[in-house]
């Protein structure tokens, strides 16, 4: 071989290596909601900054709308590495093993998103995260979404309302028993198809916070929907934990410090998200929304809270009883 093409040969290499090293560091963030929703409005807000805050040395690409995976799955592909980062809600962490997370899916438990703020933000918060590290899972924050309102084609202002009908509901078995104590049929089903069920009739109703109800459209296969606000929906931000900790130091504290600004932008965004959304389904006219009356709260409370009791075993006495001493009323509102 001649000296000149040694000397090319030599160029290109250190040429593609000059350019694999610039090769950004892709964080794949895959979730199951509309992109305008607290949680993608949060996750596209970690993309931005997680890009300014390390000099463009990672890229997040969010894959919304269960366009990458569906609910089950994507548990499967972070533990895997097929993708990086999601942001599942709490409730999916009980099929993982962690069932303590079930904690969250109890109805009338947290009675605000203050309430909610001292589990999340507090020892018992941290402990639940801890918890993902033998799944091989980095729990990285919470983000809120909101409390839940029932859906059905029949209007719903009694618990009695809801009897016997097909409800869906996530892979929960907390809300699974939440319903059966409406004297419902609980359906457990991905998100990405229940408003094809609901269109078809394969469910009765649904629940879910209006966020999520609005930009699924369910709002046009629901005639009622009632403000119950009976439990709460809210995620964990969690990373696989391998590829966390292999990061290069200096990047994973610029990664961290923008999740805990996105975190901040996410619960703040939170509420008001579901208050346009709420706003967006009555302007629609499609679906009758209907506040129950303190009362009529009151008799969901009460046939609802017995689950507290029932779920102790899967969940943990303690656990629960932590969280109902920062001011659960089991009689009023
Ligand atoms: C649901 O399945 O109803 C929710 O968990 C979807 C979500 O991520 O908000």
């Amino acid at each position: 071989m001649k000296i000149s093409q040694l000397l090319i040969g030599l160029c290109f290499s250190v040429l593609s290596l000059a350019a694999n090293a610039q090769q950004p560091i892709v964080i794949k963030f895959s979730h199951v909601v509309a992109a305008d929703t607290p949680k993608g409005k949060a996750a596209e807000y970690f993309a931005k900054k997680a890009g300014e805050m390390t000099g463009g040395k990672v890229k997040v690409e969010v894959y919304a709308n269960s366009t990458l995976y569906k609910d089950k799955e994507e548990m499967e592909a972070l533990q895997l590495g097929a993708v990086q980062m999601l942001a599942p809600s709490l409730a999916k962490f009980g099929p993982l093993g962690v069932k303590e997370f079930e904690v969250f899916d109890l109805p009338f438990l947290f009675a605000s998103y203050d309430d909610l703020r001292k589990v999340t933000n507090g020892p018992v918060g941290k402990q639940l995260l801890a918890k993902l590290e033998p799944k091989g899972i980095r729990g990285l924050a919470y983000w809120d979404n909101g409390f839940k309102s029932f859906s059905a084609n029949t209007p719903i202002k009694m618990p009695a309302d809801l009897k016997g009908k097909k409800l869906r509901v996530q892979s929960s078995k907390v809300l699974e028993e939440q319903i059966r104590a409406l004297g419902a049929i609980p359906q457990v089903m991905a998100f990405s198809e229940v408003y094809q069920a609901l269109q078809t009739g394969v469910v009765d109703g649904t629940e879910n916070p209006i966020s999520n109800f609005y930009t699924q459209k369910m709002h046009e296969v629901q005639k009622h929907l009632s403000l119950t606000d009976h439990g709460y929906l809210g995620y964990a931000v969690i990373v696989n934990k391998k590829f966390w900790d292999g990061l290069p130091a200096d990047v994973r504290g610029q990664l961290e410090k923008a999740m805990e600004e996105s975190s901040r932008y996410a619960n703040q965004i939170a509420k008001v998200e579901n208050d346009q959304s709420l706003e967006a389904v009555k302007k629609s006219g499609k679906t009758q929304v209907y506040q129950p009356t303190k009362e009529e709260r009151l008799a969901f409370k009460k046939q609802l809270v017995p689950v507290h009791q029932k779920m102790e075993g899967r969940i943990g006495k303690e656990i629960i009883q932590s969280v109902k001493d920062i001011g659960f009323k089991p009689d009023s509102l």
